[in-house]
């Protein structure tokens, strides 16, 4: 075996990690330690800015748990998040397009009736998401599952209340036998994401704006059809442009049309003005 220098040492490190009893380990080590050597030569990175990364990386975890995900975070506002959904979300031009997940996603939201309101009880202008879900050649989707979360009027998640346990601002929505389904929630508002950790610590240090514009976030699900994450943005609202996490599309923009008291979409009345959205989510099949 050869003795190590600077020279020899990434190919070196290359043949060691290509020995992971996965191929596909083995790919991805190799290019991930080819990468990070790249790295390092180009920005010729000092023992201090090394230490500052490691410190940096331990931060991140030690300030992430089952409910904050802080490299979750740290991987939105660099685009890796939104490169990896570009890269595996190539769905057809009729199908809904994906953006990313998000560090706020709490699994096993409770199932909820058509027009179910999931913002009982918590301050905000009713808002009424309703549409229908189909496969790329108009067909209803019966049955569709669309996972549904969202910020408050303040901007804050579930996971970022930690008095609060119980579901909050999300909810198991289902298609209807034609497709159609009806949330009912309140307006979310534009956030910043959390500046009290180490990417808020990093972000600081630049000119990057740390909002979000306001959305709503979907999960949509149905056996025979790919997931599709996605969200929907309040047209008008503010930093679509600028989004911190690179999450924006256009064809995720839609219009909150503001309506005074009256019958309202979920075949009710309400009596005060409330907006409403509507969305026609299109699912790709699996092939
Ligand atoms: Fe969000």
């Amino acid at each position: 075996m050869a003795f190590v220098n600077e020279d020899n040492i990434t190919d070196l490190a290359m043949q060691r990690w290509g020995t992971a009893h996965s191929p596909r380990t083995a790919e991805l080590m190799s290019a991930f330690v080819r990468h990070l050597h790249a790295f390092a030569r180009e920005v010729h990175l000092t023992e201090e800015e090394w230490a500052a990364a490691m410190n940096w990386l331990a931060a991140t975890g030690q300030i992430s748990d089952e409910k904050r995900q802080e490299f979750i975070l740290a991987s939105d506002v660099v685009g890796l998040s939104m490169l990896v959904v570009q890269l595996n979300n190539r769905f057809s031009e009729q199908a809904t397009p994906a953006t990313v997940l998000g560090p706020f996603h709490i699994d096993g939201s409770p199932p909820a009736e058509f027009g179910h309101d999931m913002a009982a009880g918590i301050e905000g202008t009713p808002l009424f998401i309703t549409g229908t879900v189909t496969d790329t050649e108009g067909k209803p989707v019966p049955g569709a599952v669309l996972d549904v979360w969202q910020a408050d009027a303040d901007g804050n998640y579930e996971s970022q209340l930690p008095e609060i346990d119980e579901a909050r601002l999300r909810a198991k929505y289902q298609a209807r036998e034609d497709g159609s389904y009806c949330v009912r929630t309140i307006a979310p508002r534009g956030y910043s994401i959390p500046m009290d950790g180490p990417v808020g610590d990093l972000i600081r240090t630049t000119d990057i704006s740390h909002f979000r514009p306001a959305h709503v976030h979907f999960m949509l699900e149905e056996p025979g059809y790919q997931k599709l994450i996605t969200h929907l943005f309040q047209e008008g609202a503010e930093y679509l442009d600028s989004d911190v996490v690179f999450g924006t599309k256009d064809a995720l923009v839609v219009p909150f049309v503001e309506h005074q008291a009256g019958p309202s979409p979920d075949g009710g009345r309400l009596d005060r003005p409330f907006l409403h959205a509507t969305f026609d989510f299109v699912l790709e099949q699996k092939s």
